[in-house]
Parts: C-alpha cells; sequence; structure tokens
C-alpha cells in the first residue's frame, strides 16, 4: 500500500506472523529500472515472504523489473490493476489496465517467461468512468451480465498468460470522479461476483480482498477462496495477523509474542536503522496501532507519536510507550 508498507513497515508486521504473506507498496517499473534500487528494492531478510507489486504497462520493462525484483530476493511479483488514482491512471497503469485485457495479458506472459516466482494479479470486479450512467450504477452496486462477462474475460486472458493468482478487489473502481480513498468505500463490495468468477474458472487460485477486518470473517471466507488479502486492517490493527496466523495455521508452534516484546523487537530495529541514519520517526509511524483495541491504546499512539518527533528521541521510546500502555511506569 503507497506511503504504508514500506520496509520499516513491513518489518514491524512480520513480527505478528511469520508466514503471512506481505506485500511492497506499488512501486512503477520505470521506476526500478532507471532508479535508486537499493532505496526502492531494499529490504529486511526477516520480511519474507515478500511480494513485490509492481506498476506498468510496457510488457518488456515490466519483464525486467520482475527479473530484477527476483534477483533482489522477492518470492512473488505482482502487477497492479486495481489503483483507481488519477496520476497512476495517465501513466496508463493501474485499474484502467482493466479496459486493455489483451494488453495485461501480454505483460503477464513477460513476466512470467522473466522470472520463476510465482507473477500474480491485483484486479477490480470492474472499471467505469466517472460521469457516466455506469459510475453512478457502480455506486449503487449493480453489476450486469455485461460487467461480468468483461471480468470474465479479463480474468481469463490474464490467467492464460500464466498469472498464478489472481487477488481480487472486490468492489468496481470508478476512474476520473472518485478519490482513491473513496474507490476503497463507495462502490459497494461484491464477494459474490468473485465467487462465481471462481466458479466459472475452476483451478485458478483467488484471493479475496475488500472489507476483511475481523480474524473469524475473513477466515470464513477461505471456505471457498484460496486466500485473504487485507489491507487497513493489517495496517491499523495488526493483531489480527496474529489472529489470522493462529486460524490459518493451527498446527503452528509458533506464538504471537506480547506486545511488550513486540515493542522490543522494534526498539531494537530501531536503533540498528537509526545508525544507518534512519530517522525514528519514519518507523514508529507505523507501529502505533500496535495497542489498538487493547487497553492503554491512546497512550501508546501519543507517547509514540510525540516522543519519536521530539529533538533526541531514542529507539527505546518504543519500550518506553509500551510500559506505559500497560501501567508499568
Ligand atoms: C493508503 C493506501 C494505499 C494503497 N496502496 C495500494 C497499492 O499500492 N497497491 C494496491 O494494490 N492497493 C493499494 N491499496 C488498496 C488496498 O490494497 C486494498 O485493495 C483496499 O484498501 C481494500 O482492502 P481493505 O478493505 O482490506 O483495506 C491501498 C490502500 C490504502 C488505504
Amino acid at each position: 500500500m503507497m506511503d504504508w508498507t514500506d520496509r520499516h513497515c513491513r518489518y514491524f508486521l512480520r513480527g505478528f506472523s511469520p508466514r503471512v504473506l506481505l506485500y511492497t507498496e506499488m512501486i512503477t517499473s520505470a521506476a526500478i529500472l532507471r532508479g535508486d534500487r537499493q532505496r526502492l528494492l531494499g529490504f529486511d531478510p526477516e520480511e519474507h515472504p515478500l511480494a513485490l507489486q509492481l506498476g506498468g504497462s510496457d510488457p518488456a520493462q515490466l519483464a525486467e523489473a520482475a527479473r530484477i525484483g527476483e534477483q533482489a530476493g522477492f518470492d512473488e511479483v505482482n502487477l497492479n490493476c486495481g489503483c483507481p488514482s488519477d496520476r497512476v491512471s495517465a501513466g496508463a497503469f493501474g485499474a484502467c489496465l482493466m479496459h486493455a485485457p489483451d494488453l495485461v495479458a501480454e505483460c503477464v506472459a513477460a513476466m512470467r517467461a522473466a522470472v520463476r516466482v510465482p507473477v500474480t494479479v491485483k484486479l477490480r470486479i470492474g472499471v467505469v468512468e466517472a460521469g457516466r450512467r455506469s459510475a453512478m450504477a457502480a455506486a449503487s452496486g449493480e453489476y450486469t451480465d455485461e460487467d461480468f462477462a468483461r471480468l470474465l474475460d479479463f480474468a481469463g486472458k490474464v490467467r492464460g498468460a500464466g498469472a498464478d493468482a489472481l487477488i481480487v478487489h472486490a468492489r468496481k473502481a470508478v476512474l476520473g470522479g472518485l478519490s482513491p480513498k473513496d474507490n476503497r468505500e463507495v462502490p459497494p463490495l461484491r464477494f459474490d461476483i468473485v465467487r462465481r468468477l471462481r466458479d466459472a474458472l475452476p483451478g485458478v487460485p483467488f484471493v479475496l480482498n475488500g472489507g476483511l477486518r475481523a480474524a473469524a470473517a475473513a477466515a470464513a471466507e477461505l471456505l471457498w477462496c484460496d486466500g485473504v488479502m487485507l489491507g487497513r486492517e493489517a495496517y491499523h490493527r495488526p493483531q489480527v495477523l496474529a489472529e489470522l496466523h493462529a486460524i490459518a495455521w493451527p498446527q503452528d508452534t509458533w506464538k504471537a509474542p506480547s506486545r511488550l516484546a513486540m515493542a522490543e523487537r522494534m526498539a531494537a530495529y530501531a536503533a540498528r536503522e537509526m545508525q544507518r541514519a534512519g530517522r525514528l520517526s519514519t518507523i514508529a509511524r507505523h507501529a502505533l496501532g500496535l495497542y489498538a483495541h487493547a487497553p492503554g491504546a491512546r497512550e501508546f499512539r501519543r507517547t509514540l507519536s510525540e516522543g519519536a518527533r521530539g529533538p533526541g528521541a531514542s529507539a527505546a521510546l518504543f519500550i518506553t510507550a509500551a510500559r506505559q500502555a500497560e501501567g508499568l511506569l
């Protein structure tokens, strides 16, 4: 998730489960080819398993970016066909690619040929332009047979080109009218459409995304789909990852550490990063949800966010904030 799942965030989230698959922010293939690769692609080995999400629409460039990503150690390469932002659409990638199934199939085939790790695609159940009748209909949840035929054509072509799995954000994207934030809320979720798609394409692994919050509710969807992807809930209440881990891998002997232990882990990480000129505030901002929905949540957030910005802030602030939240100070 852009601006959220940077490497500090992923390191933090990894503490909640050794097995859930984490994703980078979307990184454009052009940036990877021309930019500072260490800054864009560098990560801590503890972040595995880790997927690289690419944005782009040039098959050769995407193939090269995927190859570079595999070499950098990523465990999966994903192509973003779901982002509705105007800036991304202007670059002719993200959700607007759902209008171009043949081009996306070409991109996927080129990426598939370039790497051995899984190549996956993130998509919406449809995409419409703002201002048209279809956009109003999208906002009301309407979904026609024609919409489904387009989705099936897209998914079938992408799978035919070699996509190993499809991750579906179960709502339409509205291009050119809604903000990215509204595009994650306004068109209603239609899990039934993802299920219909899965039934129409037997054997294709499907991961469901959109609005999943409680671990038990997310896990219930695993009765019919192959995986679930959580965005906002995992960021704001990362404990949900530990809850999902316990449900998904009940035999696993790994047990989630206490929140205090999690804070100690982050203090050690921040101390290492700060020696390499990292700033405490850029790490701490991702960890504010450590106590979300638990007693002391507000104290923890306040101590960490205010303290991290203060002069001379030290990595031990994670531990101070956690102790304060638990009434130990
Ligand atoms: C701040 C933010 C940034 C996002 N950036 C990306 C992104 O880079 N790539 C992507 O595929 N989806 C991105 N998304 C969308 C989420 O991956 C997800 O599809 C959406 O939030 C719905 O899932 P949720 O209800 O579990 O959050 C972003 C969402 C948020 C809130």
